[in-house]
């Protein structure tokens, strides 16, 4: 097992790069299957869920390659495939899609990563079919599909399970039958589920009306890309996305936004260890209440010509926090506002509102010495002078990147068992904290 092994260095200083939007570039390359054709995605950062969507995208038809510094990437994509089309630049992500796709995306892919299921809306609208095996359970608990596929019933499609697959067909598939628009009110703004729908809505013969549709910039940022593909789309980024739709769409090349998860996680960092450090790409307007809530705890995020800067000096107050749709603080920046309520000065109230598991490092952070108890949704987090270095496990991919971060001020030596956890979100975390000054090595277990 790979493991993080982190010691307290002190004060963080330089600046780094948070990279391009995980949970945008996994519905971007997604969305590419809506178009015959070379897409050319730009800023897709290089994680593990990124490699594990470019797997499902070729058991679907697609060829997927990486654009090398030195290489010529339209010789890598073109292969086999007779597509031509823009070639990209070193570092971006080409997809080609074939006319027919294999509409399916099979257990084994779908198990490794969740967000796979967001292929489902791209397949109906393209083929008239989609089987995507069920995705179970994970850390954070029961994530059921449901609204998913209440949104694309509306739409025309339906569903049935056979053998842990969920199989959708779109009434006359095989005579060219194609998605109708209609009004879909989701009863939950679910971020993944308004991407599926949307990505359906585009290719619907009609008008479509997404109500309480996540506002996610990442929903946004798909809208763009569909926009530029040639979708028709008013509102994204609102409640209230109206999608007129299209025959046809064709391919084309976008810039995936930044991670605002990644660049939030490097604010902790500075808030935990002190220092002065700038996340160049990171949006302001992508962040407004987790910032509101940084500067409350002492962590000082200002704007400057390079990018956002965060300045502290490692002491912390005590906030309340509850997690909420976007724009509320997201849940994703929970473990790391945790991490930092555990040194802060005074006691912070934390509630859960989206994912039942999501307090499962509070063990772990615990065993370093952190004063947390938590039932159900609520944590509450006595601030403690100092944590103290421990062996702790990762349990997902932020609690994981919250781990190491606890390790930058805790005393002796931290081990993050589980790095591959950190490897599907973080590009290179260790070296982007090391080129900051802290101590932090990803050992090969
Ligand atoms: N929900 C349902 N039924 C559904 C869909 C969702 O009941 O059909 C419930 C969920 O169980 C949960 C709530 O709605 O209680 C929120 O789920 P949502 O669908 O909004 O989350 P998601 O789209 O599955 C995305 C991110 C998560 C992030 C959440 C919340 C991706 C790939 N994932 O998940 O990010 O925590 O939104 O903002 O976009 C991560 O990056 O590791 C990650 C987990």
């Amino acid at each position: 097992m790979d493991q993080f092994v982190v010691h307290p260095s002190g004060p963080l200083r330089g600046s780094v790069h948070a990279g391009g939007a995980k949970n945008s570039a996994l519905k971007l390359m997604a969305a590419c299957l809506l178009a015959e054709g070379r897409h050319v995605l730009r800023g897709v950062p290089h994680i593990v869920d990124v490699e594990i969507m470019a797997d499902v995208l070729r058991s679907i038809g697609g060829r997927v390659a990486w654009v090398d510094a030195d290489a010529d990437a339209d010789a890598d994509a073109d292969a086999g495939t007779g597509v031509v089309g823009e070639v990209g630049a070193p570092g971006d992500l080409v997809i080609d899609v074939p006319a027919t796709l294999i509409p399916e995306a099979p257990y084994e892919l779908v198990e490794k990563m969740r967000a796979s299921v967001v292929v489902l809306g791209p397949l109906l609208a393209r083929t008239g079919r989609a089987r995507v095996s069920l995705p179970g359970g994970d850390d954070f608990g029961n994530r059921p599909i449901d609204i998913h596929l209440q949104g694309l019933t509306s739409l025309g499609a339906s569903f049935e399970t056979v053998h842990g697959y969920v199989e959708g067909v779109v009434p006359d598939a095989g005579a060219g039958g194609r998605l109708v628009g209609n009004r879909v009110v989701f009863e939950y703004p679910s971020h993944t589920a308004t991407d599926n729908v949307l990505m359906a809505a585009v290719l619907a013969k009609g008008t479509t009306v997404l109500e309480n549709a996540a506002r996610e910039p990442e929903v946004a940022d798909m809208a763009d890309f569909l926009t530029a593909m040639g979708a028709r789309i008013t509102g994204a980024g609102t409640s209230r996305i109206e999608v007129e739709g299209v025959d046809e769409l064709q391919p084309t090349t976008h810039r995936v936004i930044p991670d605002r998860v990644v660049a939030a996680t490097f604010f902790a960092a500075v808030g935990l260890a002190g220092g002065d450090v700038v996340v160049v790409d990171a949006r302001a307007n992508h962040m407004d209440m987790l910032l509101r809530k940084l500067g409350e705890m002492g962590v000082h995020i200002s704007q400057t010509t390079e990018g956002l800067r965060a300045e502290s000096n490692g002491r912390l107050h005590s906030v309340d926090i509850s997690t909420l749709p976007y724009p509320g603080v997201a849940t994703d920046y929970k473990p790391f506002l945790v991490t930092m309520l555990s040194v802060a000065d005074g006691v912070g109230i934390v509630t859960e509102n989206l994912f039942s598991g999501r307090f499962r490092y509070v063990d772990e952070l615990r065993r370093m010495g952190a004063d947390i108890r938590n039932e159900g949704h609520h944590a509450v987090v006595r601030g403690v002078a100092r944590l103290s270095g421990a062996p702790v496990r990762a349990p997902d991919l932020r609690a994981g990147a919250a781990l190491v971060l606890a390790g930058l001020v805790a005393e002796g030596e931290t081990i993050v068992t589980g790095a591959v956890h950190v490897d599907r979100g973080y590009e290179d975390f260790a070296g982007k904290l090391t080129a900051l000054g802290a101590d932090v090595t990803r050992v090969a277990g």
